[in-house]
C-alpha cells in the first residue's frame, strides 16, 4: 500500500515542547550503555535542535581522568556523527565535564554538589539536574542514597531534580518492592524515571495514537471481535557478554517483566481521559491487576499455560551452555512462551500469547492481533473458516511498520478472493529513521514527563504475577512438571512451546 504523508502542514500534528534549562548528569559515564546509547542520542537531540539551553552534561565515574580526556571518549562515542557535524560537536563536547570519584564515598558526591552547582551558575541552569543511573543496578539504590545525603536530591521552588533508573528493577517482587521503598525514602515517585526503552520506541508509541486517535478501531478491540493477541520479541542473537547477569536471570526477568508487560498494557488498557503521565499509568496498571494470577495447583496452573526452553548447538552456533561465563549445567531459560487471560469485560476469553527467546531463526519484535472469523459466509461454496482471518500486525522491530491483512478480490473468476496485507514500513513513509529510544525518553525526562516511563505499582502488579509461574519452576530443579525444553540455535523455538493448553484448542503461533 502506498501511503502520501501529509504534505499541508494542516495534516501534520507534531508538537515538541522545549524542555528547561538543565545538567545532566550520568553515572558509570565510561560504560557500555553512555557510550553507545545516551551520548549519541543527546548528540542527536542537539542536531534537532531538542536539547535544552543551557545544557551541560557530566559524566561521574571511577577511571574518569579529567574534562579533555572525557570530551576525547566522547567524541569517539559520536563516531561518524562528530565527523559529520564537527561545530555542532564541538559545541556539544564544550559543554562536557567530567567528575571522578568512587560510587560509594560521601566526599566524591560532596565534590558532585560543589561542580553542579558552580556549572549551573556557569552555564544559567537554575540548579535543574537530572541524575542517570547507567551502572550496574546494584549501584543503583546506593547512588540515590548517596546523593540525598550530599542534598543533591532536594527540589526547591526554581530547581527541579530527577533521577532515571536502568533496569533490571529487582529480581522477584521483594527485591523490587525493597529498591522501590529505598528510592522512595529519597525521591518522590514523580522525581522518579525508571526506564523501558521500547517504550520509546516510535511503533510501540504508535500503538496508543493507533488505538485513541482513530474511530475504526475502538469498536473492534475487544472480545467480541478479537481472537486472540500474540506478543513476540525474538532475537537471532546469543547470550553474548552478558552471560554473568542473563545466567542468573533468564527470558522472565529480561524480557517479560518489563517490555512484554509494557507492550501487553498498551494493548489492553482502557482509553486514559488524557494522554498525561497519572492517566496513563492507572491503566496501564489496571490492566495487570485484571490478569488471572498463576497458582501452582489447580487453577490457572502455569504447567498449562507455559513452556520454558534452552538453546543447544545449532546453525554452526554453541549451545547456550558452551557460551562463555554460563556453567556447563545451567537451568536457565532462554526462551519462553506464557498466556495470560485478562479477566475484565472487555478481554474475557481472549488470551494474550507472549514469547520471547534468544538465538531463534529471526529477529523480531512485533504484536499481532487476530480477529474473529466472519459469522457467516455469504459465498455458498465457502465456509468461514475457509477465509483468512483479519490480522493486524503492528511490528515494532527490525523494520517498524503497520501490517493489515484483509481478504480481497482477485482478478480472475467471480469468486476469487485471497489474502492481501497492506503493508506500511515507516522507513519507506516517512523517507527518514526512527530516531533512537533514548532519544525520546531522555528529552522526556528534561521535559518531566513520565508518560513513557514505569511506575513503582506497575512494577509491584507485573512480579506479582511472574513470581509463582518463577518459583514453580525454581522448585521443580529435575524438571518433570516444567521441562525445559532443548532448541537448536537457529531454530523457531522449542516444538513444545506449539502446544500452550491455556490458549485454547485451536492455537497456533503466527508464522511469519
Ligand atoms: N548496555 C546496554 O545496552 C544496556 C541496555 C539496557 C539496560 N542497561 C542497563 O544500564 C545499566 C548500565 O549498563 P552498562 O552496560 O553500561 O554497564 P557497564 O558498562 O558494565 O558499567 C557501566 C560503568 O559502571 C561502572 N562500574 C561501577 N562498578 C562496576 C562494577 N562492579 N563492574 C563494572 N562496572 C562498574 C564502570 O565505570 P567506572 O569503573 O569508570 O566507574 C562502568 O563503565 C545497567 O543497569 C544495565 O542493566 C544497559
Amino acid at each position: 500500500m502506498k501511503i502520501i504523508p501529509a504534505t499541508s502542514t494542516a495534516d501534520i500534528l507534531c508538537m515538541e515542547a522545549a524542555p528547561d534549562p538543565c545538567g545532566l548528569v550520568i553515572f558509570g559515564a565510561t560504560g557500555d550503555l553512555a557510550r553507545r546509547k545516551l551520548v549519541p542520542a543527546l548528540f542527536q537531540l542537539r542536531l534537532r535542535d531538542l536539547l535544552p539551553k543551557p545544557f551541560f552534561l557530566l559524566g561521574f565515574a571511577r577511571s574518569l581522568d579529567g574534562d579533555d580526556a572525557f570530551r576525547d571518549n566522547l567524541r569517539h562515542a559520536l563516531g561518524d556523527a562528530a565527523a559529520a557535524h564537527s561545530a555542532e560537536a564541538d559545541a556539544f563536547l564544550a559543554n562536557a565535564y567530567a567528575a571522578h570519584g568512587d560510587y560509594q564515598d560521601p566526599e566524591a558526591y560532596r565534590r558532585l554538589a560543589t561542580r553542579a552547582a558552580e556549572l549551573s551558575t556557569r552555564h544559567g541552569t537554575s540548579g535543574n539536574l537530572a541524575f542517570y543511573t547507567a551502572t550496574p543496578p546494584d549501584l543503583h539504590a546506593v547512588i540515590a542514597g548517596q546523593l540525598a545525603g550530599a542534598g543533591l536530591l532536594r527540589e526547591t521552588a526554581g530547581a527541579w531534580r530527577r533521577m532515571v533508573f536502568e533496569k533490571p528493577f529487582g529480581r522477584d517482587r521483594a527485591t523490587a518492592g525493597a529498591l522501590n521503598r529505598t528510592l522512595h525514602r529519597h525521591l518522590a515517585e514523580s522525581q522518579i524515571f525508571r526506564i523501558d526503552h521500547y517504550l520509546g520506541k516510535e511503533t510501540v508509541q504508535n500503538l496508543f495514537m493507533l488505538r485513541f486517535a482513530n474511530l475504526i478501531f475502538e469498536p473492534v478491540w475487544n472480545r467480541d471481535h478479537i481472537a486472540h493477541v500474540q506478543i513476540t520479541a525474538a532475537e537471532t542473537l546469543g547470550v553474548e557478554e552478558r552471560a554473568g547477569y542473563y545466567d542468573g536471570a533468564g527470558a522472565v526477568r529480561d524480557m517479560f517483566q518489563n517490555h512484554l508487560f509494557q507492550i501487553l498494557a498498551l494493548t489492553a488498557m482502557e482509553p486514559p481521559g488524557r494522554f498525561e503521565a497519572p492517566l496513563v499509568l492507572a491503566e496501564k496498571r489496571k490492566v495487570l491487576h485484571s490478569i488471572r494470577p498463576f497458582f501452582d495447583g489447580p487453577g490457572n496452573d502455569p504447567a498449562q499455560a507455559w513452556v520454558r526452553g534452552q538453546y543447544t548447538a545449532g546453525a554452526g552456533l554453541p549451545g547456550y551452555r558452551a557460551e562463555p561465563g554460563v556453567p556447563p549445567d545451567s537451568r536457565t531459560e532462554t526462551y519462553a512462551a506464557g498466556v495470560f487471560h485478562i479477566d475484565n469485560w472487555r478481554w474475557s476469553g481472549v488470551p494474550f500469547c507472549l514469547r520471547s527467546g534468544k538465538r531463534l531463526d529471526r529477529r523480531r519484535t512485533e504484536i499481532a492481533i487476530t480477529f474473529r472469523p466472519v459469522p457467516i459466509s455469504v459465498f455458498p461454496e465457502l465456509r468461514p473458516e475457509d477465509l483468512a482471518r483479519n490480522v493486524l500486525v503492528l511490528n515494532i522491530q527490525p523494520d517498524e511498520g503497520i501490517e493489515l491483512t484483509i481478504q480481497a478480490k482477485r482478478p480472475g473468476p467471480k469468486l476469487c478472493m485471497s489474502a492481501l496485507t497492506l503493508d506500511v514500513k515507516y522507513r519507506e513513509v516517512f523517507k527518514t529513521a526512527s530516531s533512537d529510544a533514548y532519544e525520546r525518553l531522555l528529552l522526556d525526562v528534561m521535559l518531566g514527563d513520565r508518560t513513557l516511563f514505569i511506575s513503582a505499582d506497575f512494577i509491584d502488579a507485573a512480579w506479582s504475577l511472574l513470581d509463582p509461574v518463577l518459583n514453580a519452576w525454581a522448585n521443580d530443579p529435575d524438571g518433570k512438571r516444567f521441562p525445559l525444553h532443548p532448541y537448536a540455535a537457529g531454530s523457531p523455538g522449542p516444538e513444545a512451546a506449539n502446544t500452550l493448553p491455556a490458549a485454547g484448542p485451536d492455537f497456533a503461533w503466527r508464522e511469519t
